[in-house]
Parts: C-alpha cells; structure tokens; sequence
C-alpha cells in the first residue's frame, strides 16, 4: 500500500472512502469544511449517534443531485480541542501525535471493513502540532492501521471472508508545501519499518530461525550500503561467546549473531542497538508449560525491532551519528546437549554463569552481544530491546515498556522518545541490593535471582556486560504483542514496538 499526497479536490474524488476528521463542540455540532459531509453530519449529532468524540466514526453514503462521487464518506471525531497534558510524562504535542495516528489507524480499519480499496483522507487543520507533524502521525496511523498478515490463511470460507486490502492512500493537502511532504515521509518510513518487524514476528518459528535474520541483515546492507557481518557458530567458538553457545546447544538450528553498521563519520559518535533474536523460546530443560507457549516464537521481537530500525535508519540516512545494530538469534530447546540447570559457562570476555534456570536464557545471549559489541564498537551509548521477563507483564502490563538504566540521561532521551511515538516506557531502579540477588556461590554471577524483582534482576545481569558506557535496557515483554488496544496497533500480535522509539531516539539524537 502507498501512501501519496495530491491537491485534487476531495468533492471530486471517485474512489472508495473519503475520509474527513472533526472536532468535537461544546454541545454544539461538529465542524466540516465540506457542506454535503456538514449535512450528513447534522442528522446524527441530532439524533445523539456523532459528537465528534475521539475514536468516533459516522459513516455516510452519498445520495442526492449534489452528491459528491466517492462511495463512502467517513468522518472521523477528534475530540476536543483542549489543553490534554500532563498525562504521565507526555506532553501537549506527544498527546497530539498520538491522536492523529489513532485517526489515521480508525480510517485504515473503517476501510478495511468496509473493503475500500481506494481512499483519500482530507488532512484537518491542526490544533498544537505543525502540519507536517499531523501528516507525519496521519500516515504513521493510516499506514501501521492497514497491516495485515494473511500469507498463511488462503482458506476463503463465507463466514470467514478475510477484510479487504487498502491500495492506495491519498492524502488531500491545500498546498504541498516542503515540511509537509517531508512529514509525509517520516511517517511513511517510521510505519513501513514498524510493519517490517510485525511481519518478522507474525512469521513461525519454523520459518523464521536465525538464518533469516542474517539473510533480513544482508539484505539491509545490500540496499542501503550498510557494512554487514554475521558471526557463525565457529566464530562464536573462537570468541569464546559462552552464553548464545549455551542456550543455542539443545537446538538443531545454528546460532547467528548479526551486526549491522551504518556509518557516517569516524568523529560522530556511535550509537549501539542491540535486539534478542530468540526465535523460539521453549524454555530449555527448564521446560515451560504448554498453554501459550506458541506466543513464543515472539521472543525475537527485540532483534525484530532492530532490523526494522536499521531499514528506516536506511531509508532516512540521519547525520551525525554512527550506529550499530547487533541481534543475537538462536532458538531455545531442550536437544540432548542442551543447557542445564547447575551449568557453568563463560560469557565473552572471561565472566563465568551459573546457569539456575535455561528458560532465562535471553540474558545469556545478550551479556555475549553486549560485552562483544562493547569492546569491539566502543559505543557512546547502547540500547538493548528484549522479551526478557514475565515479571514486566505482571508489573506494567501490556501498556508500557520496562525501562532501565545505569545512565539517567539515556534513560530521560529514550523515555522521551517513546513518548513521542506512542510507546510510552516506565523506568524501573537498579542497584546493589539488586545485583546482589544474583551473587552465585559457584561462579561470577548466576542467571536468576529469586521471584522478587524479576525484571529488575535481569536487567541487573545485562548490566555486568555494559561496564561504564551508558546503557538502556527496554523490556518489551509485554508491549511486543499484544500490546494495548488502538487503531493502528492490532489487538492481537505483534505491535512493532520499538522501531519508532529508537529511530526517534535517531532522529532527536543530537537535541
Ligand atoms: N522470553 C521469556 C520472557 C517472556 C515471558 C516474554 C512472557 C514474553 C512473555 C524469557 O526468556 C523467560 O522465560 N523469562 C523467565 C525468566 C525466569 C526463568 C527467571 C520468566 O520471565 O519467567
Ligand atoms: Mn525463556
Ligand atoms: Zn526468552
């Protein structure tokens, strides 16, 4: 699907849905430009049905000598038009961008139950934002509202009939100004990448193994001129990478570890993104029972993240800064040489691991992506995005993501920039009285601690692998799917959580 901006005018549009967004009044009618929708309207809101509420939608079918040619009108309520801040963390202009993407992803899902094909979206005057930053969020809802994934379901049973497909979008504007367009394709870029990481996730285990992950990486660094290095399992021997050879050794699949570079400068300084690329979690020896355990094939959504940042990072080519992408990827299984409880292995650069539990296996390969990449990139930061722990869903729920860091000034960017994108974070302490839980009476450290503080004493791990360099750990296990309910993220599935936080991060980097 494509989203395009034109100048022609909606009354004339011929296409499947025209859609038109509105304020909502003091207990007055909602506001349309355009009479014939403003007509449509006035029965509706007089009838109580369309007040202009946010998430609202009227949908009308033109009749009448003056009707205008499009199948569908759709009007979509905004809300009112006053101050929203103040809501934890985000501001005016956050709580705006967010609306408009909500709007954008009400449009997407209207039309495809509608089965509209066609569609142009009348862009509203704005109220707080720019009006590049309205297109920017607009296309970002319309755009990541419209992701299907139905590669798998070709079964057409009347009671079943899969939604339409969304073709083509045009975004009606007065003047195409520059900003706008621009705005237009940050938006575009953000969503495009966010869907390819849904997709990475929505694929099954058995498709997507490590191998695809190095084959997602050279193909990256093939189109945008990345250098592009995946280290094998020989590699990872000669390194002496302990933590992804322990949790890769039940597994018939090989481990790979991708490490992506975008390169500007030598003088810029280096950013580091480091994603867990588990494409299959069954716990290891440490079994995990069965009910849901297919929802772990979404245990590389971390990796997924990074990918999809490193293809918009891509598209978008920021300057200024270097970054470096590194996914670990390997499945987790219980094979006759898997890991077992009361192992001890060596994790990259010599720290020895009691391994207490195999199921907490993402800290094992992350501690060798980050030691590894540490030393090798001397990062001036490093941000990490793992489905590390069922504690953060029992914490925060399926509404923000699990922040923690060693360093406030990373972790106040990196919340900012969540907030920014409607993927708002929550910060969660580290300290010694944490770190403490995984003292091990056999070697360096072991892998889990006790049931209390689950999220922070895995993140308390990680941080034995970063040294001093500033460092943020983002626990997306319970925002990666499943995340909260809203029109352009689905209900069920992977959200993509994580591209457009950290291609904001990108993009805000040297504010
Ligand atoms: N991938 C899981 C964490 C997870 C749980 C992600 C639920 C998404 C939803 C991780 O590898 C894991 O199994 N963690 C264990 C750690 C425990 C053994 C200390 C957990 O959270 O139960
Ligand atoms: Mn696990
Ligand atoms: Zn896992």
């Amino acid at each position: 699907m494509n989203v395009k901006h034109t100048t022609r005018e909606p009354g004339k549009y011929k296409g499947d849905m025209l859609a038109y967004f509105v304020y909502q009044e003091d207990r007055k009618m909602p506001v349309c430009e355009d009479i014939y929708v403003q007509d449509g309207i006035k029965p509706a809101f007089r009838a109580g049905d369309f007040s202009g509420r946010e998430g609202e939608t009227l949908l009308l079918y033109p009749v009448g000598q003056q009707k205008p040619p499009a199948k569908r009108i759709l009007v979509v309520g905004l809300g009112k038009k006053e101050n929203s801040s103040g809501k934890n963390g985000a501001d005016e202009p956050d709580v705006w961008r967010e609306k408009y993407r909500k709007a954008g992803g009400t449009v997407s899902r209207t039309a495809l139950k509608t089965r509209a094909e066609k569609i142009m979206v009348v862009v509203p005057a704005p109220i707080v934002l720019e009006p590049e930053a309205t297109v920017e969020c607009l296309t970002e809802g319309l755009l990541l509202g419209a992701y299907q994934f139905k590669k798998y379901k070709k079964s057409r049973k009347e009671d079943d009939l899969p939604q339409g497909e969304i073709r083509e979008v045009l975004l009606f504007v007065a003047k195409a100004a520059k900003p706008l367009v621009a705005g237009l394709k940050r938006g575009r870029i953000a969503a495009t990448a966010g869907c390819s990481a849904r997709d990475m996730a929505n694929e099954p285990g058995n498709v997507w193994t490590p191998v695809r992950f190095a084959d997602f990486g050279r193909k990256l660094a093939k189109k945008y001129g990345f250098s592009c290095r995946v280290l094998s399992k020989t590699d990872m021997q000669r390194l002496k990478m302990g933590g992804i050879l322990g949790v890769n050794s039940g597994s018939a699949q090989p481990p790979k570890m991708v490490i992506l570079q975008y390169k500007t400068a030598d003088r810029n300084p280096t950013l580091m993104l480091v994603g867990k690329g588990l494409t299959f979690d069954s716990g290891g020896i440490s079994l995990k029972p069965p009910k849901g355990m297919e929802e772990m094939k979404f245990d590389m959504c971390g990796g997924a993240a990074v990918m999809g940042a490193m293809q918009a990072i891509g598209e978008e080519k920021p300057k200024g800064l270097n970054v470096v992408a590194v996914v670990p990827a390997t499945e987790n299984l219980p094979g006759p040489s898997a890991l077992k409880p009361g192992d001890i292995i060596t994790i990259y650069g010599g720290k020895t691991v009691e391994v207490i539990n195999t199921d907490a296996e993402g800290r094992l390969i992350l501690a060798d992506a980050l030691a590894y990449g540490i030393k090798q990139f001397k990062p001036k930061a490093v941000v990490d995005l793992a489905t590390l722990t069922g504690a953060v869903v029992i914490g925060l729920g399926h509404h923000r993501t699990g922040l923690l860091s060693n360093d406030d000034d990373l972790a106040a960017k990196v919340a900012a920039a969540g907030d920014r994108c409607g993927e708002p974070l929550w910060r969660l302490p580290l300290g010694a009285e944490y770190s403490k839980q995984i003292d091990s009476q056999v070697a360096d450290i072991k892998n889990v601690g006790d049931r209390a503080a689950g999220t922070i004493t895995a993140a308390a791990f990680l941080q034995e692998f970063v040294g001093e360099t500033p460092w943020a750990h983002l626990d997306i296990a319970g925002t990666a799917y499943n995340f909260t309910d809203k029109p352009y993220a689905p209900k069920n599935g992977p959200s993509g959580i994580g591209v457009r936080t950290l291609l904001e991060l990108v993009r805000g980097w040297r504010k």
